[in-house]
């Protein structure tokens, strides 16, 4: 069985890795998921924004961010004058844990190859990691989201192509915890900064 790593390397086209994607059996979770949800927006962004996992319209529509979350954050794309159509779309894992449960570590290191390529493939300026599970796992922390939110890194490509690396809070945290909306829009202006 091949290996997500040995598979991303050898995508050399968004369709090609999406291909591989919905090929790889190395993910116990694609079992229970109806849809793999790949990614959605502008191939050339320049913002791409990696949630944690779909949902459960997510995985009934194939597409991420189409539930509740997805509502909200269009609404913090909007408050930097961007649309979904301008940036891209994605998440750390193609298939919906059962029951909405937070992805283990281990399941996101399986697929972490698979979204690394994705971005390589854009070659964004910025990338997003939307909640915790993103951003441990892209920005290599042991820390929370409460203390990785508004840093910011390098994200070094294989191909040694770089990106500004940064976290915020999730959306769906957001609307749980609204009084930390404060701290999300800060970011999203910090984010705006290094776009412009
Ligand atoms: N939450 C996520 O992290 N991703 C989605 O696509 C939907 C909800």
């Amino acid at each position: 069985r091949q290996s997500a790593r040995d598979a991303a390397a050898e995508a050399k086209t968004l369709d090609e890795l999406k291909d591989a994607i919905e090929k790889f059996e190395g993910c116990a979770l694609k079992k229970s998921a109806s849809n793999t949800v790949f990614g959605t927006g502008n191939p050339e962004a320049k913002l791409v924004l990696v949630g944690e996992a779909p949902g459960a319209e997510e995985d009934r529509q194939g597409l991420p961010f189409v539930g509740p979350s997805g509502k909200l954050l269009d609404a913090m794309l909007r408050s930097i004058g961007l649309s979904r159509e301008e940036v891209y779309i994605t998440n750390i894992l193609p298939w919906r844990p059962p029951g909405n449960r937070q992805p283990t570590t281990a399941e996101t290191a399986v697929c972490e190859p698979f979204v690394r390529r994705h971005i390589e493939l854009i070659a964004p300026k910025v990338v997003i990691c939307l909640g915790g599970s993103s951003a441990k796992a892209l920005m290599e922390e042991d820390r929370g989201i409460t203390r990785l939110r508004g840093t910011w890194k390098e994200l070094i490509f294989a191909d040694g192509a770089k990106a500004d690396l940064t976290a915020m809070f999730h959306p769906a945290y957001l609307l749980r915890t609204p009084e930390q909306k404060r701290l999300a829009w800060r970011d999203l202006r910090a984010t705006a900064q290094k776009l412009s």
